[in-house]
């Protein structure tokens, strides 16, 4: 079991560029099982996440090759509608086949994916947005079984914006008999992503990136090369390390109108800003003012930045208060920011108070997920002495090479 040993107190100098984004690429490896051809996505970051959904592709009889950041996937092999617990259960992202199966081959047997550490995760809207379309849904021993021979448009509306219940309905719409709405749809930049990809496919959709997505059902697909879009949580990620440390740090490779949520509230903390076409300077200040968060879907602040900002404002001058909006038990990271003597109060579960101190201490910590590690380096890279993170696959599902990037830019870190 890896480990990330890091020794803190050192400034973040120089430059970084970010990879493909992980909730970009999936749903667009998803899509693949659309077409009877292959496929090529390009700028595909290097994760744990990625090999998994390949593994789950090709158990259907999809055949995929990955090389350089390029991933092909040819889904004209594909001869089992039936994913696997022992599949789904490594990644909860593999609901995002159940739409596309669906609307392919009529036929789709899911695990349900199950909760995960930061919230119960349920699927509802994904499944009455597939009855909406005229798919029967039934859940017998762990698995979902949708069936329909041939589905047909309708309106769907969501009770809360769903950035995967988007995606999985965009793609089950888009070969289904005449048009769709989808009514109070994600906004989030890998939704615009994913409907363009579908659209360089032959899928007639217009509206991605507002709340109303309207899908006319077409009779086929074909395949396409598509370039990932940067991962705008990784980029959020090097700004809050540059700026916690009070580095000077050149984020290249990122999309700034992305990113406006995270660029507003580190600005509101002192931290300076240069934004540029396609890359972003982060010079931290030595005093970090207090701020309050309350995440929100996009464009609002990314519940993903959360447990980043978090470590950042525990060494603020001030006190800021942390509404986690979107999940309901995303606080994990606040237990071990706690054992580094971070002053961090929680109420009602998804309220945290974090009363800035002068300097964490390091300790040994473990990660619970994938974001709470990243806060947690964050921790160790301004905590005084040496910090050890244990549980660091969560890091290795969703962040690509994240120790080299951190060592280039100076920091001490190594895994163990
Ligand atoms: C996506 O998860 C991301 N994952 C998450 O990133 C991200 O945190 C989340 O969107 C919110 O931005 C991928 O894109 C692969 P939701 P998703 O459906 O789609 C509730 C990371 O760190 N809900 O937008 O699963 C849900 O419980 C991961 O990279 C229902 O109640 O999130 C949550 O409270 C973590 N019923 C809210 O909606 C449903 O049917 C938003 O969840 C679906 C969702």
């Amino acid at each position: 079991m890896d480990k990330i040993q890091i020794d803190g107190g050192r400034r973040l100098v120089g430059e970084v560029t970010i990879s493909g984004a992980k909730n970009a690429a999936l749903p667009l490896i998803a899509s693949s099982i659309l077409v009877n051809g292959k496929s090529t996505f390009t700028n595909v970051p290097n994760l744990m996440d990625i090999v998994s959904i390949q593994m789950l592709l090709e158990d259907l009889g999809a055949s995929c090759a990955f090389d350089n950041n390029t991933l092909t996937v040819d889904g004209g092999g594909i001869n089992k509608i039936e994913a696997e617990y022992e599949l789904v259960r490594k990644m909860r992202a593999s609901i995002l086949v159940l739409g596309p199966l669906v609307a392919r081959f009529g036929h789709a047997k899911v695990s349900m994916p199950g909760g995960c550490a930061i919230g119960a995760r349920p699927v509802n809207m994904h499944l009455s947005g597939l009855e909406a379309l005229g798919a029967q849904i039934t859940i017998d021993h762990g698995y979902i079984e949708a069936k329909a021979d041939r589905l047909v448009g309708n309106e769907i509306y969501f009770d809360i914006p769903t950035v995967t219940g988007t995606e999985n309905l965009m793609m089950a719409a888009v070969l289904a008999k005449g048009s769709s709405v989808l009514r109070n749809a994600a906004r989030e930049p890998e939704v615009v992503c994913l409907a363009n990809a579908l659209i360089e496919m032959g899928a007639k959709i217009s509206g991605a990136g507002t709340a109303i997505i309207t899908i006319e059902g077409v009779e086929s697909l074909h395949p396409a090369r598509i370039d990932v879009i940067p991962d705008r949580i990784e980029a959020g990620t090097f700004m809050v390390a540059a700026a916690a440390t009070r580095g000077d740090v050149l984020i290249k490779g990122c999309v700034p109108d992305q990113i406006g949520g995270i660029i507003n509230k580190l600005r509101a903390t002192g931290t300076i800003l240069e934004v540029g076409e396609n890359q972003i300077r982060v010079q931290g200040n030595d005093i970090i003012k207090s701020i309050d968060i309350k995440t929100q879907p996009y464009p609002g602040f990314p519940t993903d930045m959360q447990a980043q900002f978090m470590a950042m404002m525990t060494v603020a001058k001030g006190n800021s208060m942390i509404h986690e909006a979107i999940f309901e038990n995303r606080f994990m990271h606040a237990n071990e920011l706690l054992r580094m003597g971070a002053d961090i109060t929680i109420s009602k579960g998804n309220y945290a108070m974090v009363r800035g101190i002068k300097r964490l201490q390091a300790a040994p910590v473990m990660a619970s997920d994938l974001r709470a590690s990243a806060s947690l380096v964050i921790a160790g890279l301004i905590a005084e002495g040496t910090t050890v993170i244990s549980r660091v696959y969560h890091m290795d599902r969703g962040y690509d090479g994240i120790e080299k990037k951190f060592s280039s830019l100076g920091a001490d870190i190594q895994r163990i």
